[in-house]
């Protein structure tokens, strides 16, 4: 064990994204000795793609706005799959998260008066979204970096973990290498929390960069713990559709929020035709109210472009499938008309917007205050992922936590934009809080060294192997795995197209046992795609799994041949397991039911 490196800490943190960064800072706080790892840079994480504002009631523009109203379009976002004591602690907390940070330094965007100003996101009754122009992610990043390196939190940068360490059933620890050398690490700790964020790289299209294969949801079912909700994969509905090299990248719903329209080919707002019976009394049925309400009319309804995400995904789908898209296989996205409501439109549209303007004047040559944007649906987030409990965010093994995208049962069957950004604040917070006193109260686990000398073999197998008789590469795992996932289990699904991905999927994993690398561990980005395989296809296969189970259509998961919702579905979340045999189970369980004080908020605000 010599040639393994060994760091030791109360809690161990494995990711730095915002639910990473917010876990350690608590527990730091707590008087706990804190060691966080992340795959990437420190300060590059998906939650700088949550662009458009962090949804918290703080009902600074809209003074009727509370945690009530806030709960209850959760909720119906999530179409009542959610965990209902997760959406009631998110609300609620929601506020005094965001007061904080500015505390702390972020600077958000100010009304006349010098409050956090708010805006307009699909799904919230009320401009409920503090942000940065369209930068709030990075901000939010930015303001826990610098918090928690001042309070003395160790880093571990260009990290992978590839197992977590056990002590009988409890958690003891976790196992990885440094990607620029390849040495082995070894972190010793008392708690762990998962904040790894998502799984977006298992789909060809993604707003997600190369580090989110799903890996701490594959650590935490291999270690006994259960994952949830796996088939709500949300598509947002506008990232770039070209050029090519772009594709995917995201185009914030704050372009919606702030008047932003879609367009077919024909010119036509074709969101207007297609209003769900939940949102029909809130929606406006005329462009004119549709502008009211962007500009504040309280009175007025909320343009169909801000529908719930899975909705407006589907639609865009639709154009393009029957023959109305833009040339490059999108929509339009319009922000540039709102210059004849407003005289400043051009200054207005660089203030709100100011990255959404760079990003297609370098990447597209296009100025998107005077030309449309083509978009189309990306891979953006994960509704499901680890189970944790609703107020500590522990897992079922003792010791392990999870934050962030990488928890589910907030968000049930899709997320309302902005609520990713209040999520890892709060269960980030009361992550770091719970795995300190659990670290304080159970103290040190013991590790056995055969487990590290296994990881340690399992880690060096792909330099042993030539390849199988096929030859094939990690590379061609992946993308083959991206355009099945991305075909046979993307918005739109059958059984039979599912039945297909998951055969697809079986075979991949044969393919990925046998796939070898050539080189050295230093510097070896073909070692580090081997070793992402097992986290892709494990993911791959529960979303597959969980969607073929679930023979309806519910938020983000659509099935052409159960185009409804079942009332026997309504009642169940899928539940995964890995079985004694290694095998992965599916079962249906009930969901958390609602409280009598629950379904009078949501009746109450309708
Ligand atoms: O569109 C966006 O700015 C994304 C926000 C989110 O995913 O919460």
């Amino acid at each position: 064990m010599s040639n393994v490196k060994r760091h030791e800490y109360d809690v161990l943190i494995i990711g730095a994204g915002g639910a990473g960064l917010r876990s350690a800072i608590e527990a730091s706080d707590a008087g706990a000795k804190v060691g966080v790892v992340c795959k990437s840079l420190l300060g590059k994480a998906h939650t700088v793609m949550a662009e458009g504002g962090a949804a918290a009631a703080i009902g600074n523009i809209d003074e009727k706005d509370n945690w009530k109203i806030h709960f209850a379009d959760t909720m119906r976002g999530g179409q009542y799959l959610n965990n209902p004591q997760m959406a009631e602690i998110h609300a609620k907390e929601a506020p005094d998260r965001i007061l904080e940070l500015e505390a702390w330094g972020a600077l958000f965007d100010r009304t006349k008066d010098g409050k956090i100003l708010q805006r307009h996101f699909g799904g919230h009754r009320y401009r409920r979204l503090a942000h940065v122009g369209d930068r709030t992610g990075l901000e939010m990043i930015r303001t826990l970096q610098d918090h928690g390196i001042h309070q003395g939190i160790d880093f571990h940068m260009e990290c992978t973990v590839l197992e977590l360490l056990k002590d009988g059933d409890r958690i003891a620890g976790a196992f990885g290498y440094d990607r620029e050398k390849g040495r082995f690490l070894v972190f010793e700790a008392s708690a762990v929390v998962l904040a790894t964020g998502g799984i977006g790289r298992a789909f060809k299209v993604t707003s997600n960069s190369w580090e989110y294969t799903g890996d701490g949801q594959t650590l935490a079912y291999d270690s006994g713990a259960e994952l949830i909700d796996m088939e709500f994969v949300q598509f947002h509905p506008t990232g770039m559709v070209w050029p090519p090299s772009v594709k995917g990248i995201l185009v914030t719903e704050g372009v919606r929020g702030e008047g932003g329209v879609l367009r077919n080919s024909e010119g036509r707002r074709f969101m207007f035709d297609d209003i769900p019976e939940a949102y029909k009394s809130s929606t406006a049925d005329s462009e004119e109210e549709a502008w009211q309400y962007t500009i504040g009319n309280t009175e007025a309804r909320r343009p169909p472009e801000l529908l719930t995400r899975d909705h407006v995904a589907r639609c865009i789908v639709r154009e393009i499938k029957e023959g109305r898209g833009s040339p490059h296989g999108g929509v339009f996205l319009d922000i540039a008309w709102i210059k004849e409501k407003l005289p400043n439109a051009a200054e207005h549209i660089k203030r709100k917007l100011p990255s959404m303007y760079h990003q297609f004047k370098e990447l597209a040559e296009i100025d998107i205050t005077s030309e449309v944007m083509e978009v189309g649906p990306t891979t953006h987030y994960i509704m499901g992922g680890v189970r944790v409990n609703a107020e500590t965010q522990m897992t079922n093994v003792p010791g392990l936590f999870a934050a962030g995208e990488v928890a589910a049962g907030l968000h049930g069957a899709n997320r309302l934009g902005g609520n990713s950004l209040s999520d890892l604040l709060v269960f980030g917070r009361r992550s770091g809080e719970f795995a300190a006193k659990f670290a304080k109260e159970n103290g040190k686990a013991a590790i056995d060294d055969r487990q590290i000398q296994s990881a340690t073999r399992a880690a060096l197998a792909p330099f042993e192997r030539s390849g199988g008789s096929s030859g094939t590469s990690a590379y061609q795992v992946q993308q083959e795995l991206q355009d099945s996932m991305q075909s046979l289990v993307g918005i739109v699904r059958t059984e039979s197209e599912l039945k297909e991905g998951l055969e697809v999927i079986g075979r991949l994993k044969e393919r990925a046992k046998v796939v070898g690398v050539e080189g050295n561990r230093e510097y070896n980005p073909g070692w580090h795609t081997a070793l992402d395989l097992h986290n892709l296809m494990t993911i791959s296969e529960a979303i597959a799994r969980c969607a073929i189970m679930r023979q309806e259509s519910r938020g983000a998961h659509f099935r052409l041949d159960f185009p409804d919702k079942s009332e026997e579905f309504s009642k169940v979340i899928m539940v995964i397991i890995k079985d004694a045999d290694g095998q992965m189970q599916v079962n249906s369980e009930a969901i958390v039911p609602l409280t009598e004080e629950h379904k009078q908020i949501i009746e109450d605000n309708k």
